[in-house]
């Protein structure tokens, strides 16, 4: 008489490829009962998908269970064993209050994507603030003497040079004085303290004052014909308030002229031809062109 005897379904191909991927040691824990569960009902491909996820995970953490919830609630009772504290196949167990690896290390991921997206942040606002080279609010370098003395030959004998990326005249002044008063003097190598670096924004309201006239070497205002002698003071005729504006000037170890037009000065009060520091020899009223 034949004994009917029952046999352990054998797992379907895909399920055995799926718990290979598990480490030995998960496997020996809980293989065979999973395999029994999925060969009495085939995994979906979710399933599949969940456990190939866990293979996965069991061998990242060796905290991790890495058996999909569905299947972990299909697995009847509690396991055989108490859970290890640590090891493939230790059921997870933190203690209220503390992390748990698999939080940690998201925590730690997060904070390495944040410090990423910050530095990429600092980089653009780097990249993208402005960086003045020019114009007013910049350190600017004009060159040598020697350079300057090129770009405006009569630089040595008094002519202010003019600097069209700062709106600057630059006076070298014990030669720019005898200029206007007159005389003819040759001053190649002024040293910082005798450069004038005047702006030639009219102090009045704005207009650009041109380079100082043949007649009296002065500057005149073109708008309302504020005038100003030769060091940027002012003179008698106009509206202006005070004279022209100026800023600090340096020479470096290597020789180079430089305006820091970061620092604007404001020019000295308008006065009276006693307050004037420089008297150029002409009348107070003198200009360049009626008014
Ligand atoms: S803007 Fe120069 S005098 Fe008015």
């Amino acid at each position: 008489m034949r004994t009917l005897r029952s046999t352990p379904a054998r797992p379907a191909l895909l399920v055995r490829l799926l718990l290979r991927m598990y480490p030995a040691a998960w496997r020996e824990r809980y293989g065979v009962e999973v395999a029994s569960l999925l060969a009495a009902s085939p995994p979906s491909a979710r399933q599949a998908w969940d456990l190939a996820r866990g293979a996965l995970d069991a061998r990242l953490h060796t905290d991790a269970v890495g058996v999909p919830a569905g299947l972990r609630l299909a697995m009847a009772g509690p396991p055989a064993t108490p859970p290890r504290a640590s090891g493939y196949g230790a059921v997870a167990s933190t203690p209220i209050g503390e992390l748990s690896r698999r939080t940690f290390m998201r925590r730690v991921v997060g904070a390495g994507a944040a410090l990423l997206s910050l530095e990429f942040l600092a980089g653009t606002l780097a990249f993208l603030w402005p960086q003045i080279r020019e114009g007013v609010g910049a350190t600017l370098r004009l060159g040598t003497l020697a350079d300057i003395r090129v770009a405006e030959p009569g630089f040595a004998g008094g002519v202010p040079y003019s600097f069209t990326p700062a709106r600057i005249f630059l006076v070298n002044v014990p030669a720019a004085q005898a200029m206007a008063r007159g005389e003819t003097i040759t001053v190649p190598e002024p040293s910082a303290t005798e450069l004038l670096a005047l702006w030639r924004k009219c102090p009045h309201l704005g207009c650009q004052v041109p380079e100082p006239c043949d007649d009296v070497r002065r500057f005149q205002c073109r708008c309302h014909g504020s005038t100003f002698n030769i060091v940027g003071e002012k003179m008698k005729v106009g509206p202006a308030s005070r004279g022209m504006d100026r800023f600090p000037v340096s020479i470096d170890t290597a020789g180079v002229v430089i305006v820091d037009t970061s620092q604007r000065i404001a020019g000295p009060p308008a006065g009276t031809a006693a307050s004037i520091t420089f008297d150029d020899g002409r009348p107070f009223e003198a200009t360049c062109f009626p008014v």
